[in-house]
């Protein structure tokens, strides 16, 4: 099985979570660019979405889904997204595709966090990958010194500007143990907008595309 493969499988589970009358938080990546073929089939069924990035607004809206204004709704059942890497505690690390301060606000409004993974993302420890930190243009230099100061080697993602207007610092070499006192830590640089840390509101269910199908946890 390959691992668009296992994505597939991951994204395709997600279904059964989706209430018939409900908006819908859809995140941002190759996974789940397959949940969005996967509500295609029930697109009848549902109110619409409330999307995290640009990307994956255009792909609802290709296939006729209606997309809200994160501004329009109180909450949201549900909210489908991969990840970069997760931990067994469901910590994860997002923003690969640059898309982490939306995928955090509609993670916020959403009652559940549905992470949907191949079996490469999962990790004993995070921080292998790269951790993102989205910052404000005139803070990069500041943050990318505190962040050296927190243990990290922090790396400008070039040509890399967000759906915010805003550039990402991609943080290497960190072993993350205490990943919700390090995303509180990195919040509280001036001139952070957001820290691909999703560990103060981690998953609820993962659903894991792997050789032998999905597993959930
Ligand atoms: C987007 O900014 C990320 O948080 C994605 O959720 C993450 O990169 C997973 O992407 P894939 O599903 O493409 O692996």
């Amino acid at each position: 099985m390959t691992q668009d493969e296992m994505k597939k499988a991951a994204g395709w589970a997600a279904l059964e979570y989706v209430t018939k009358g409900s908006i819908v938080g859809v995140g941002t990546g190759s996974t789940v660019n397959h949940f969005i073929d996967a509500l295609e089939t029930m697109k009848e069924q549902i109110k619409g979405a409330v999307s995290s990035s640009v990307a994956s607004t255009e792909r609802l809206e290709k296939i006729g889904i209606q997309v809200f204004d994160a501004n329009e709704v109180a909450s949201l059942d549900i909210y489908v997204d991969g990840a970069d890497e997760i931990n067994p505690g469901n910590d994860m690390i997002k923003g690969g595709g640059a898309a982490l301060t939306r995928e955090k606000i509609v993670a916020a409004l959403s009652d559940k966090f549905i992470c949907i993974i191949d079996d490469t993302k999962k990790v004993d420890v995070l921080g292998q990958f790269p951790l993102p930190v989205e910052v404000i243009p005139m803070a990069r230099s500041y943050v990318a010194r505190e962040l050296v100061k927190l243990g990290g080697d922090p790396c400008y993602r070039e040509g890399c500007t967000t759906d915010n207007g805003n550039m990402i610092l991609d943080v290497h070499n960190l072993q993350i143990t205490n990943a919700k006192e390090l995303e509180d830590k990195i919040n509280a640089i001036a001139g952070v907008v957001t820290v691909g840390l999703f560990a103060n509101r981690g998953a609820d269910v993962v659903l894991e595309g792997t050789p032998n199908g999905v597993v959930k946890s």
